[in-house]
């Protein structure tokens, strides 16, 4: 009885630990968002302030123009056009005059005293059109007045900028005091958010600390662990494909499980995710609360909730969607805003929307991927798709990654740029890697520690360098050549 009581305080601490974590990144995240909004206005009530100064100061730096500079600018085009049209007339008759020659090649002198006769008649009109142009744009402004108009523009010019240079103090200041205002308020949420967090946490240790088995549990695991597997053993009929198996995953590193075909290595990945039910040995995990748990006590969906995510060795993404959307169904179960919320405050929604879309960005950034957002995956690069999918298993913010074979199908360019993507991912997201490669050069490239497996027991664990020169592993890949 007193244990059940403890397991339901326990529960219902972490689901209010979970939804205030939520708030508080929410208000956090949703604060660049409203800086890009406003800069994204501001700048464009100054882009449309600048073109209209531009109208207003064209027709007054003409008048700045000499006759000469004057008549050329508001000629320029219509001259090139006549220019072109008369190119045209001339052509037609020379093709008339050669037309006639082969008709009648005994005239070809009459034709040919037409044929000039003809063009010097367009050279003329053609002469004439662009005098009268000229003439048109006559000004003959003298020089006094060419000076005045010059002083003129220069004020209005003066005037104008001063304008400008007004308008864009006058909205930074408004966009910084606006932007004051929304921060404080948000920050002021999550202060008492924090604080309630914080005490939340304490009362979670607490009753972590009454709960016997996880008294147990805390012992299990290494302070510096994310993943502890003991004495794994998980047999199919006669066949031991894992045979008390033992290693530990440190927090933060790329970890790498290595073993010939069949050595057992998916079915370790199988058992971690409760997709086969392991006949011995214990594996625990330190889930997002920092709390130690049994993975044997969980269901396949509800590992997912502890902060588990694994990717599968063919590429799981949905085809009709944008690679911008399949991110964001990737994050559906980051939604906070229950089915109320969404039916009746719609403005909540659309910034959790707008949250969930900026981290969608963020992550494809990160990744390089940002030039795919509106690809669908059709067509795209196998290599691609393979980091998208791994690029989506972030949305969920994961503590541990299982990526089995990710570099399977993949070309060697193609795999150091997964190599390179596992690399940021280790980085700049602060979860642990756990996989299981088949090639070699990426496994010993990124892996920090690897664990050599045959017939579904260890033969080494150890750093690149270690594995590399152990005689067992030698021998299990090399068959003891
Ligand atoms: N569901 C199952 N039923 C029966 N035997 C299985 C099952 N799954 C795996 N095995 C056997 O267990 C052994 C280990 O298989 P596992 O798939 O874990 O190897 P692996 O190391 O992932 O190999 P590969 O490198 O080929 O992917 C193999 O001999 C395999 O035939
Ligand atoms: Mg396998």
């Amino acid at each position: 009885m007193a244990k059940m009581w403890i397991r339901l305080k326990k529960t219902l601490l972490v689901r209010h630990i979970n939804r205030l974590e939520y708030r508080v990144q929410f208000n956090e995240s949703y604060l660049p968002i409203i800086k890009e909004r406003l800069d994204q206005r501001t700048e464009k009530k100054l882009k449309r302030l600048k073109q209209k100064h531009q109208r207003l100061l064209l027709p007054l730096e003409l008048a700045t123009l000499d006759d000469d500079a004057y008549q050329e600018v508001m000629t320029a085009d219509q001259i090139k056009r006549l220019e072109d049209a008369y190119a045209w007339k001339k052509r037609a008759v020379r093709q008339s005059h050669a037309r006639a020659v082969k008709r009648n090649p005994d005239d070809e002198k009459k034709a040919d005293v037409k044929r000039d006769a003809r063009l010097k008649q367009l050279e003329e009109a053609l002469d004439n059109k662009k005098q009268t142009l000229l003439d048109k744009h006559q000004r003959h402004l003298e020089q006094a007045v060419i000076e005045a108009n010059r002083a003129a523009y220069e004020a209005k010019k003066a005037e104008l900028t001063a304008q400008y240079q007004q308008l864009q103090t006058r909205l930074e200041t408004q966009d910084e005091d606006r932007f004051k205002r929304i921060s404080e308020k948000r920050l002021k949420k999550i202060e008492p958010l924090n604080e309630l967090l914080e005490t939340k946490r304490a009362q979670l240790l607490k009753v972590l600390a009454e709960d016997p088995d996880t008294e147990q549990r805390l012992d299990k695991l290494d302070e510096k662990d994310v993943l502890g597997i003991e004495n794994l053993t998980m047999k199919f009929g006669g066949l031991k494909a894992v045979d008390d198996l033992t290693f530990n995953v440190r927090e933060g590193e790329i970890f790498g499980l290595i073993g010939p075909n069949g050595a057992g290595k998916t079915t370790v990945f199988n058992c971690i995710t409760q997709f086969h039910r392991p006949n011995a040995g214990n594996m625990y995990y330190r889930n997002v609360n920092r709390e130690v748990v049994s993975l044997n006590a969980f269901k396949v969906h509800d590992v997912i909730k502890q902060g588990i995510v694994r990717t599968f060795q063919n590429v799981e993404l949905i085809w009709e969607l944008s690679i911008l959307d399949n991110m964001l169904v990737g994050a559906h179960s980051l939604y906070n805003a229950g089915f109320f919320t969404q039916l009746l405050h719609l403005n909540k929604l659309k910034r959790e929307e707008a949250v969930i879309h900026a981290k969608a960005i963020k992550i494809l950034t990160d990744l390089d991927l940002i030039m795919y957002k509106d690809h669908h995956p059709i067509g795209l690069p196998y290599g691609v798709l393979k980091r998208i999918e791994l690029a989506r298993t972030l949305m969920t913010q994961p503590n541990l990654i299982i990526l089995d074979e990710p570099a399977a199908g993949l070309n060697d360019l193609e795999t150091r740029a997964l190599a390179e993507t596992l690399r940021k991912i280790r980085e700049e997201y602060a979860c642990t890697i756990f996989l299981v490669e088949h090639d070699m050069q990426l496994v010993m490239e990124v892996c920090d520690t690897i664990c050599a497996i045959n017939f579904g027991k260890k033969l080494a664990i150890g750093t690149p360098r270690q594995i590399k020169s152990n005689k067992l592993v030698q021998e299990a890949y090399l068959g003891g050549e």
